[in-house]
Parts: structure tokens; C-alpha cells; sequence
């Protein structure tokens, strides 16, 4: 099955705005309300998260790449792993995703 395929597949499981549950309540303090990597949290730290609004975030990564980070962190930074469910992993995933903005 093409990559495409598994993500689409991948949407039509998950739920959006339970995923946005999870991230309010355990990414954005760092990652920022709309995932800019401008989180209270983050404004101090030497290695500032990525922008997840930028289309050249997404093309610089993969979902396998964005998914392991988050179940097990990256090593030698404070992003440390958040181990869930997959399902809502996939949550998680979908609102990510939708936090992607058009370039301006
Ligand atoms: C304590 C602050 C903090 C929290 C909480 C946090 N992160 Fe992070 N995250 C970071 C930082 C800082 C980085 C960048 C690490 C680096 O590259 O040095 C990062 C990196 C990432 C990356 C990798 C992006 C890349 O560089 O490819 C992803 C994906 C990510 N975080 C998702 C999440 C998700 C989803 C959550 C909530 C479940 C979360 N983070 C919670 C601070 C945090």
C-alpha cells in the first residue's frame, strides 16, 4: 500500500479536534498555541521546536519520523517521548497535520 494510501486511511480513523485535546494538554506549553514552536514554555530554550505551521516543516519530515518523536522523544533535548495509544496517536497526528498553514 502507497504511503498516501495509509495516511489517508489513517484520516478518515482519526479525530481531529481529540487530538487537539491532547495537544492543549501536553504540547502546546512548548510547541505554542498554533504549533509555531513559541510555546511560554519553549521562549528560553537554546533549540527552539520547529514551526509545524510551515509547509516546509512537512516536507522535511516524515509521519513515521514525527510519530516515533513523539512516542519516544529526542534524544539530547527536552523533548522528551509521550507514549499513547495509537489511536490517539492518530488523533494527535491528524491535528498536527492541521496546523499547517499555505505559504504567505
Ligand atoms: C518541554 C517542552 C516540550 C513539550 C511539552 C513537547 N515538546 Fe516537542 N519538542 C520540544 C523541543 C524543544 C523540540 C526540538 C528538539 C530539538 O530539535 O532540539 C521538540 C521537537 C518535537 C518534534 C520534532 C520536530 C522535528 O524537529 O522534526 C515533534 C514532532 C514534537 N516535538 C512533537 C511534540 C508533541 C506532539 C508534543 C505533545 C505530545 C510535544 N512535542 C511536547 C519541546 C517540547
Amino acid at each position: 500500500m502507497s504511503l498516501l494510501a495509509f495516511w489517508s486511511l489513517g484520516i478518515a480513523a482519526a479525530d481531529a479536534p481529540a487530538g487537539r485535546s491532547i495537544y492543549l494538554a501536553k504540547c502546546q506549553t512548548c510547541h505554542g498555541p498554533s504549533g509555531q514552536g513559541d510555546g511560554p514554555a519553549a521562549r528560553a530554550l537554546p533549540n527552539r521546536p520547529r514551526d509545524f505551521s510551515k509547509p516546509a516543516f512537512w516536507s522535511s519530515t516524515t509521519e513515521e519520523q514525527i510519530r516515533q518523536v513523539i512516542l519516544e522523544g529526542k534524544p539530547g533535548s527536552i523533548m522528551r517521548g509521550f507514549p499513547m495509544p495509537e489511536r490517539q496517536l492518530s488523533d494527535l497526528m491528524l491535528y498536527l497535520r492541521s496546523l499547517e498553514r499555505s505559504p504567505e
